[in-house]
């Protein structure tokens, strides 16, 4: 007779943290491998489902499906987005969960942490951009926006540009420019941080990478303060005045098909037809696979925009839970010991 148990893997935070999936550099590489799979054809990505529950704030939970055939793994990124979170409950923002399963069978094989391989993936994806997009000797980048993706994108930049030595943020509060700066100065010790106590223009000025991730709707960031040869990945909104991306000698975008539908500041300008598709210079997969070429000059100014590929958050959770189980870490928690007529006592248990 066959086992009918179907068990999975459970890991929190905390056990992917310990057993090594916190590491940049790998997720970068997953990063670029899955964009060459996804245009290769082998991961099936259909549309996310959203629910708003407030327009306003846009609080929301979304559910984001792909498979990754060769892997056959199928798995979902269940997130919400409650951008009030932080400001008004000190809470994050952002909180997610997958579920990955085997597609032998279909039986899940892991329910995992996500915010881990979400914010990962944020930060991971506009540095394999500054890998091709940023100036090679890259030294002082500066930040509008101080919260939990600001923090990643330095971590990741710092993988991508390991020349820079002086990072200036600016954020709403100095609490939280100081915080960013006590979190993430003992893992880049040779790091040089500059608070700016909100002062934008001071953070950007003459950086070599502009970031901004806020979660304001606004032109934060002015044409002005960036320089010939800036390399500027926008991760929030509406962020920037429209003049930083008309001064722009390339726009580079995650996907601009999916960009162009958004609230973006590309997306804003597309919808007001200040924008066209031939004003792109590429996708990011372009440049990973190079069909068209990344930075060409010194003097370039150039914008990424990233919305965000669900795909790449499954092939990176794909990549912690293998991590993790080889690690030993999590619990095997069973879904079911026997399909449910098997159970002996059930006549007991139906109540109709
Ligand atoms: N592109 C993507 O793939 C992607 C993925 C996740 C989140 N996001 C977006 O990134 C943004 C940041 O997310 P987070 O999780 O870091 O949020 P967070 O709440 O942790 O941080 C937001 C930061 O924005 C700053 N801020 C807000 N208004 C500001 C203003 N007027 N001037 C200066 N700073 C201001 C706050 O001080 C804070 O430091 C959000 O808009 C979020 O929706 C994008």
């Amino acid at each position: 007779m066959r086992n009918h148990e179907v068990d999975f893997n459970y890991f929190s935070q905390e056990d992917l943290l310990d057993s090594g999936c916190f590491d940049m550099q790998r997720i970068m590489d997953v990063v670029e491998q899955t964009l060459l799979a996804f245009e290769k054809g082998s991961i099936m990505f259909p549309e996310k489902i959203v629910q708003i529950f407030d327009p306003h704030t846009q609080e929301r939970i979304n559910c984001l499906p792909a498979t990754m055939l060769d892997e056959k793994i199928c798995g979902m990124k269940w997130v919400s987005v409650f951008p009030d979170n932080p400001r008004k409950y000190d809470l994050q923002n952002l909180c997610a969960i997958f579920v990955l399963s085997e597609i032998e069978h279909g039986f899940p094989v892991a329910v995992m942490d996500g915010t881990l391989a979400s914010n990962m993936r944020v930060g991971a994806v506009g540095a394999v951009a500054a890998k091709y997009l940023a100036k090679k000797d890259a030294q002082t980048i500066g930040f509008i926006g101080a919260g939990e993706q600001a923090k990643m994108h330095l971590l990741a930049m710092k993988v991508a540009r390991p020349s820079l030595k002086i990072c200036r943020v600016s954020a709403l509060s100095k609490a939280e420019e100081h915080e960013f700066i006590a979190q993430l100065s003992p893992v880049l010790p040779d790091m040089q941080f500059i608070p700016t106590k909100g002062d934008a223009k001071s953070a950007m000025e003459d950086a070599d990478i502009l970031v901004t991730a806020t979660s304001a709707q606004a032109p934060l960031l002015k044409a002005d303060w960036v320089k010939p040869g800036a390399f500027y990945s926008h991760v929030g909104g509406w962020e920037d005045e429209y003049a930083v991306v008309t001064q722009s000698d390339k726009i580079v975008c995650d996907d601009w098909k999916t960009v162009m539908h958004r609230t973006q500041t590309l997306s804003r300008m597309y919808k007001e037809g200040l924008l066209g598709s031939h004003d792109l210079h590429a996708d990011l997969y372009e440049l990973v696979a190079g069909d068209k070429p990344g930075r060409e000059s010194e003097q370039e100014r150039i914008y990424f925009n990233a919305v965000g590929l669900s795909y790449l958050d499954v092939a990176i959770a794909l990549t912690m839970y293998r991590k993790a189980r080889d690690a030993g870490v999590g619990k095997s928690l069973a879904l079911q010991h026997k399909m449910i007529f098997e159970h002996p006592d059930i006549a007991k248990k139906i109540r109709l």
